[in-house]
């Protein structure tokens, strides 16, 4: 086979044969296919896009480049995970994964970080003193094994290929195709051996994906490419005009979590947590409805026992939950005019963050975990003049500069609206 000539193929939009996508990652992956030849069909994959049957192959070489778990099945405990495409304050993961565990699922999580404007599960968790995010294949088998869940960052030997074309993605202007970003998820997360897998896939100002429409292409792609996998897969259409919880930031997110793993904590986040656990419990066969697992799950969340398993892997991960973790000084930007919360630019929120320093704006940034939001309000709600709108956790140097940052992602009208819904459709499963 011949690169130039599977390169062709595709540009001219004719469906890649399994074993050509075969050829070209592995070739890929080994160094004997160079960049600028993948650059080229990630581009022409990019322009003509790709069937589901070559979607499935691509995140099956993808999958395939590195190594992936397997875990026995001897006492038949299903191994479960929820992948997020990521969002403004979304924290389900670190409460999701001890509270399934609890349900007597394996959760194997493997996380990543900020993407965009978006802040990223390893970052959050690092704000815990002590806190690995770098365990290695055998460290997360033995801590699931042991404990039931782990939260950890993607080793070098888990789809390497991803690792590689992401970064071609990133500077060749291919990063927003749906088969590449299918393939990109799919392979990293059934690389954790799961049979069961449920996806969010958020849409709005503060996702990835701004329209409905897009969200739910991106869904259908997932979950119709975990399905031809052999893992049962469903997807949540969910609302992200708005910051999911109050808390955006790092420590203030993990403290937010445990406020949820204690029973309290904002109902929208406490919602959305328990309807995707509870997908991931049937898609599980670990209910026998959607009330019988939400019934089961909003008691773990009351008991407290969910909190007790996240201690224990907050500890098998070398973490120190009874540490002081770092929070600035707070201050209240407030509104200076009445009316109604109408619109919420999330990403703004995310990027206000950012400059505060809780996310990177280069690879080499070091995160400051003590810096955060607090959303006071939220979309449809009248508020007064003077009325706080978010509680900034900042350095005070830095108040004003990001302030303005706030004031133009918040716009307040003199009519009533109402506030979106969060959960919009559930696709698959
Ligand atoms: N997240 C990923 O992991 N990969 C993509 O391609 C896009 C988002």
């Amino acid at each position: 086979m011949t690169p130039a000539f599977i390169i062709a193929k595709k540009r001219d939009g004719l469906p890649l044969a399994a074993e050509e996508i075969a050829f070209f990652v592995q070739g890929f992956s080994r160094g004997e296919v160079p960049d600028y030849q993948m650059a080229a069909l990630a581009m022409a994959i990019y322009l003509r896009g790709m069937t589901p049957v070559e979607t499935a192959a691509l995140t099956e070489q993808m999958l395939r480049s590195g190594e992936t778990l397997d875990w026995p099945k001897a006492g038949g405990i299903p191994v479960a995970d929820k992948h997020s495409t990521g969002g403004i304050g979304d924290k389900t993961s670190l409460i999701l994964a001890p509270l399934l565990a609890c349900c007597g699922l394996r959760v194997p999580m493997i996380s990543g970080r900020g993407l965009g404007a978006t802040g990223g599960t390893l970052d959050k968790l690092e704000a815990i003193p002590g806190f690995r995010t770098d365990l290695s294949l055998d460290e997360v088998r033995a801590i699931t094994e042991r404990v039931g869940c782990v939260i950890t960052g993607a080793s070098a030997e888990l789809a390497p290929a991803d690792k590689k074309l992401y970064a071609l993605r990133d500077v060749t202007a291919t990063v927003a195709s749906i088969p590449l970003i299918t393939a990109s998820i799919m392979s990293k997360k059934l690389a954790e051996g799961l049979d069961a897998l449920v996806l969010d896939v958020k849409f709005g100002s503060g996702a990835f994906m701004k329209s409905l429409e897009d969200a739910r292409a991106l869904a259908y792609s997932l979950v119709e490419t975990g399905e031809r996998m052999g893992v049962r897969t469903s997807a949540l259409l969910t609302d992200m005009n708005q910051p999911l919880g109050r808390m955006v930031g790092n420590a203030v997110e993990v403290d937010e979590s445990l406020e949820i793993l204690a029973g309290r904590g904002p109902a929208d986040l406490r919602e959305l947590t328990l309807e995707l656990a509870a997908e991931a419990l049937l898609l599980a066969e670990r209910a026998a409805s959607r009330e019988a697992a939400l019934e089961q799950l909003s008691a773990e969340l009351d008991s407290g026992r969910s909190l007790t398993k996240f201690r224990e892997m907050v500890a098998a991960q070398g973490g120190n939950l009874d540490a002081p973790r770092p929070r600035a000084a707070a201050r209240d930007f407030s509104a200076s005019y009445a009316g109604f919360i109408r619109c919420i630019d999330a990403e703004q929120l995310g990027m206000a963050v950012i400059e505060m320093g809780g996310g990177r704006k280069v690879v080499a940034d070091r995160i400051d975990h003590s810096t955060g939001l607090e959303m006071l309000v939220r979309i449809g709600e009248r508020v007064e003049r003077g009325q706080p709108l978010v509680r900034l956790f900042s350095r005070p140097e830095e108040f004003d500069r990001v302030s303005r940052i706030v004031a133009a992602a918040i716009e307040i009208g003199e009519s009533p609206c109402d506030g979106p819904r969060l959960i919009v459709e559930r696709i698959g499963g």
